[in-house]
């Protein structure tokens, strides 16, 4: 299986954070943001990843994750031109990904403390089209959000909505496979202007393609400056509690000092 983490976009909402650097280059806790999808990608024993770049300070970006030696992978980029959305930037992996699975993770998603190499294999193993990771938060609104049927089952994501149909949203975890391009080949944009992932999960709930598992670790998203306060906030704990791992340092680089 191969990786993919999204590190474009502009940050807006992290404004004035985000004026003159990129988003993923803000420190949660010890680290910056980047090291923890890194992290989540590496904890599923996937070793080729590919990291769609945008934004400011994308040489800092390449500087700071160099050829990935240091987390155990084989890092490559891409450039990812405007803001099209999750889905638009998937698409610039196509070749990286040749007929691979793949999963990507945004580049501003927190998981601690469930690897999730379990579910990777099991998503490979499976005949679905697609996959992702389902997690109980407050404020729904601010997601894409899962809609279920009479028996707990998935019939829909809905991104944004006014009034939620659950609790249960969507993380940035997407499972996928080569067939994937061709789906996001033919999306339209939402009405926010984006190609959005929420369309292309959906895509797969008719035929039962879908897999679906509620994430049992601790997540958060760091895109707002609350939740990227939560984020630090929950590492710090997870540190408190022998379960942090160290962050990796760079080839040549000492780790104090
Ligand atoms: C994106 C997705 C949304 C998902 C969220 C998780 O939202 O569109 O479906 O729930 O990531 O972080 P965004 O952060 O781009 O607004």
């Amino acid at each position: 299986m191969k990786g993919i983490v999204l590190a474009g976009g502009t940050a807006t909402r992290l404004f004035p954070l985000t004026i003159v650097t990129n988003k993923h280059l803000l420190p949660i806790y010890d680290r910056p943001m980047i090291y923890y999808p890194i992290a989540t990608l590496a904890g599923m024993g996937i070793r080729e990843v590919m990291v769609i770049v945008g934004g400011k300070s994308v040489g800092d970006v390449v500087e700071l994750l160099a050829d990935g030696s240091h987390f155990g992978l084989d890092l490559t980029y891409r450039y990812q031109h405007g803001a099209l959305g999750i889905a638009h930037a998937i698409g610039l992996a196509r070749d990286f990904v040749g007929d691979e699975a793949f999963c990507c993770v945004l580049g501003d998603n927190i998981l601690l403390g469930d690897p999730l190499a379990t579910v990777a294999a099991e998503f490979e193993a499976g005949a679905y089209g697609a996959g992702t990771l389902l997690y109980r938060v407050p404020d729904p609104e601010r997601f894409g959000v899962a809609e279920f049927g009479p028996n707990g089952e998935v019939v829909g994501f809905e991104e944004k909505p006014a009034v939620p149909k659950s609790d249960l949203i969507p993380i940035g975890v997407y499972f996928l496979r080569a067939a994937a391009f061709d789906v996001i080949d033919r999306l339209a944009p939402s009405g926010r202007g984006e190609f959005e992932i929420t369309d292309v999960l959906n895509h797969y709930i008719p035929d039962g393609g879908l897999y679906t598992q509620v994430y049992g670790g601790h997540w958060a998203d760091a895109g707002t400056v609350p939740s990227l306060m939560h984020a630090a906030a929950l590492a710090a704990q997870v540190d408190a509690a022998g379960r942090l791992p160290a962050a990796p340092q760079r080839p040549g680089r000492q780790a104090a000092g």
